[in-house]
């Protein structure tokens, strides 16, 4: 692991070893990758916990959304469900492929923020009627908060690549920043337009 490394005066990087593995350069081909000495650094070491953190997030959710779309009343929420969940193991593949510019093993780090995102959908459909328009409306919330958070972790991660100096592995989980974006306004307009407004008439809740 990491180094003894003097502290210094930071900013830039403390030049170390030609550290990790062979020193090898990059693995692309095109677009530019960080140094071998930029990938030695605090934040690079941040970054890669991070990356393990959201892939974990990204594998919960391949489990976590069928059960969403078996549980969701309207074909139409299904289907959004049924898409994202094909989008989000193509998110977890474009991850191991990051790993994999980076030289490393993809390695996935329980995300707490995900696991209680998740908890809490599956608490909604617990307390809302089977069938019920009240439950899609739940499920559509639910999802939206897993959205935004997954939305904060890319953005923060294609910026961070992106300073980093890692500009193909920027592109590549933007990529997936937009893929969410438009999950995102896909489950607000689908709220908005129908499951909502169909909600509001299902009248009081007794239970
Ligand atoms: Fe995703």
């Amino acid at each position: 692991m990491p180094n003894t490394k003097s502290k210094k005066a930071n900013g830039g990087q403390t030049k170390s070893r030609a550290s990790n593995g062979s020193g090898k350069a990059k693995t692309s081909n095109s677009k530019s990758s960080a140094t071998t000495d930029q990938r030695d650094t605090k934040l690079a070491k941040f970054f890669e916990d991070s990356l393990k953190d959201i892939y974990w997030a990204e594998k919960h959710l391949t489990k976590a959304l069928p059960e969403m779309q078996e549980a969701a009343t309207t074909q139409e929420l299904k289907d959004a469900i049924e898409k994202h969940t094909q989008q989000t193991e193509e998110h977890v593949s474009r991850l191991e492929q990051v790993f994999e510019i980076l030289g490393k093993k993809a390695q996935a780090k329980k995300c707490d923020g995900m696991e209680g995102l998740v908890k809490e959908g599956e608490s909604v459909v617990e307390e809302t009627d089977e069938g019920s328009m009240t439950r899609d409306a739940g499920i559509i919330v639910s999802a939206q908060k897993v959205e935004h958070y997954e939305i904060a972790a890319y953005g923060s991660l294609v910026q961070l690549a992106t300073t980093m100096g890692e500009d193909e592995i920027a592109e590549i989980l933007n990529e997936t920043l937009q893929e969410e974006k438009e999950t995102d306004e896909l489950l607000t307009e689908i709220a908005e337009t129908n499951i909502n407004w169909e909600a509001e008439l299902e009248g009081e809740g007794s239970d």
